[in-house]
């Protein structure tokens, strides 16, 4: 690096520094946010430092990521993309590569998955033809389980697609058996749970493919962006193929010729020696990232086990501090499991002398801020109604969380103080319409 650019890198940090808002916490009047960004003078820098470079796009950041958190979520390859929904669309869709021979999934297929969650885990699923078959989730972990999934598979069922719900990981090495046992394929969203552990493994690593976000709300953020992972070498490249345009060609953003035979390919149709640089193997997307978000995903990265350890110290403390309170379902993690939260999950009992909409006011009121559990039940969306889906058993569960449930923040932007708020608020609140 040259003296001039550690000099602006410098300025940047004291920027930083000097930016930083510090009045400290008012009750009611501070903003308490449910999820965001915690980003320091090193984030600042990294992106400064990327954008001094001029990389503008996919470039070494890009590389390096990928490589560095393959190897800390111990899987054999990651794929940057701009987004988890991006992510999730590539693991579905490669799931349907032709490459795949007879494994491949063909539309009509069945996918299983969870009906109360976020959309764009479901949304793959049809829009490569193929037919979501939503089971319901328990209360407590906001999780399914290995017995719901086996109820479901059905003749046509050929692969489970679930996310671990608000970091809390679901019975995954029970889903792996089943899915092994059934020869079906396995993805795991893991979008809110990277960090969690499930049986001492790291959820991500138990599915055939797995996908990250990088959203500002999850554990590591590059403003926008997200991940397929895999140890699985053919659906890597299919992955890769799919993300890069449907290209057969691996070769890198400014490379040639890196397989030594670029003009020796005869494939499809085509005249033999078409350059491999344009030929496609897949009906792909461009869904890369820039180098700039790798840039500020690297700097995040080193602070990961921090968060997580933020993330759990805030969950306990708001579990600990909720414990008595009567009329709350407190969240649970499944047995076996270590979450790296995304989230603190609380049902209003059906039962409670309140609503959860009035408990929910009062907490906006303070300026503590709120989300509901995604989508609540998505077959009750209007962009649902009339796509063929297929729902095994009941969705009573999925019904209470679409009206008695609401989350609470626990990113690491959280104070104890603000904490102590949302404890306190929260008792004060249901003290008073006992
Ligand atoms: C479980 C789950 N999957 C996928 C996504 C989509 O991620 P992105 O916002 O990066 O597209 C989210 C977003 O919060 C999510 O919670």
């Amino acid at each position: 690096m040259s003296e001039r650019a550690a000099h602006i890198l410098d300025e940047v940090r004291k920027y930083h520094q000097d930016s930083k808002d510090d009045r400290g916490f008012v009750p009611g009047v501070t903003e308490i946010w449910p999820s965001g960004a915690v980003l320091d003078d090193e984030d600042r820098a990294a992106m400064v430092e990327a954008a001094l470079n001029l990389r503008i796009a996919a470039g070494s950041s890009a590389r390096k990521f990928e490589s560095v958190f393959a190897r800390r979520m111990q899987r054999r390859k990651a794929h940057l993309t701009n987004s988890g929904s991006s992510a999730n669309l590539l693991a579905v869709t490669a799931l349907t590569s032709p490459q795949l021979g007879e494994r491949r999934l063909v539309p009509g297929d069945e996918v299983i998955t969870v009906a109360a969650g976020f959309p764009t885990t479901v949304n793959p699923i049809l829009q490569n033809g193929l037919v979501p078959v939503f089971v319901d989730i328990d209360l407590h972990t906001y999780n399914t389980t290995a017995e719901r999934i086996e109820k479901a598979v059905g003749p046509r069922t050929r692969a489970i697609m679930v996310a671990h719900a608000l970091g809390n990981p679901f019975e995954v090495a029970e889903v792996a058996q089943l899915a092994e046992e059934r020869d079906l394929l396995l993805i795991e969203d893991n979008c809110d749970a990277v960090g969690s552990t499930y049986r001492g493994q790291l959820t991500g690593t138990f599915g055939d493919l797995a996908t990250v976000s990088f959203y500002p709300a999850h554990h590591l953020t590059m403003g926008e962006g997200g991940c397929v992972l895999t140890s699985n070498l053919v659906l890597a490249r299919i992955v890769e193929s799919l993300r890069d345009w449907g290209r057969d060609c691996w070769c890198e953003p400014g490379e040639s010729d890196t397989c030594r035979k670029r003009f020796g390919y005869q494939m499809g149709t085509l005249p033999a020696g078409y350059d491999h640089k344009y030929i496609f193997s897949h009906v792909g997307y461009n869904l890369k990232t820039t180098d700039l978000q790798a840039a500020l995903g690297l700097s995040q990265l080193d602070k990961l086990d921090e968060f997580g350890a933020a993330r759990r110290r805030n969950w306990r403390q708001l579990h600990d501090g909720l414990a008595d309170v009567p009329w709350l379902l407190l969240p649970k993690p499944t047995p076996g499991s270590d979450p790296s939260w995304f989230g603190f999950v609380i049902t209003v009992d059906p039962e409670a002398p309140f609503r959860r909409a009035e408990l929910v006011d009062f907490l906006e009121n303070r300026k503590i801020g709120t989300r509901r559990l995604f989508a609540g039940n998505l077959t009750r969306h209007p962009a649902y109604l009339d796509r063929g889906f297929r729902v095994s058993g009941e969705l009573p569960n999925s019904d209470i969380v679409t009206e008695h449930t609401f989350w609470v923040g626990v990113y690491p932007g959280l104070t104890e103080e603000m904490i102590d708020y949302v404890i306190a608020s929260i008792s004060e609140f249901v003290g008073a319409h006992q």
